[in-house]
């Protein structure tokens, strides 16, 4: 499951223009901030493939990448970023239709969740969205390695709070890993389930 090569395909704003060759691929989505183009760095282990901001809001088109020359991953827009600008916002109901309900090649969604927060309604709805429209998914914690102090709840409380309101919607739970971009925690579980799920 080693990334070897990894090469930025394109840019869309338009699901109609994504890629058309046939390859698998697994689509990052979840709120603007939560680690998705961190997350992808840290797959493939360079610094800068895909561009990160500490202000939510940067990743705005999809973007296409090529790993080993055989499958796709791709980095998205967040959702649930009331500031962006209208000019940057994705039109997220064309591109559920366009996308997630019509691209063949789709293996997996990875709705990306962040573990340091309590369990977010937005979140929530995404995942029910995604049950209801049997689309495949694998949920992926994020930010594992931030231990909050005080009053807030740890990761591992957050993730089983989420699981638990999830339960209720999902007859058989999709499968879910816990991660950090900094510290490299999940890193080889995630790439070996993406390689599981390919050769499924
Ligand atoms: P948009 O493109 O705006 O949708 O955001 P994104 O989901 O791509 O988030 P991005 O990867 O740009 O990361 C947002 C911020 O979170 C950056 O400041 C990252 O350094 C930070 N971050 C991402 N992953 C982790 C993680 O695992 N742990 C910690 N502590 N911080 C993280
Ligand atoms: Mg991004």
């Amino acid at each position: 499951a080693k990334v070897k090569q990894v090469d930025f395909v394109k840019s869309s704003n338009r699901p109609k223009d994504c890629p058309r060759n046939e390859r698998p691929e697994f689509a990052m989505l979840g709120r603007s901030n939560v680690g998705k183009s961190s997350l992808i760095n840290s797959l493939v282990r360079k610094k800068e493939v895909a561009l990160t901001s500490k202000k939510p809001g940067k990743t705005q088109l999809i973007n296409h990448f090529l790993v080993n020359k055989s499958w796709y991953i791709v980095d998205l827009p967040g959702y649930g970023f009331a500031n962006a600008p209208e000019s940057a916002r994705m039109d997220w109901s064309s591109f559920t239709k366009g996308y997630f309900l019509n691209r063949d090649t789709l293996v997996s969604v990875l709705l990306l969740v962040d573990a340091s927060v309590p369990p977010q309604k937005i979140d929530l709805d995404c995942a029910n969205w995604l049950g209801r429209n049997n689309i495949p998914m694998t949920f992926v914690f994020t930010k594992c390695d931030k231990a909050k102090g005080g009053k807030a709840k740890r990761p591992d409380e957050n993730i089983r709070d989420f699981q638990q309101l999830i339960r209720e919607s999902y007859r058989q739970h999709p499968p879910w890993i816990m991660t950090s971009s900094v510290t490299g925690l999940g890193r080889d579980e995630l790439l070996l389930h993406m390689s599981q799920l390919r050769n499924y």
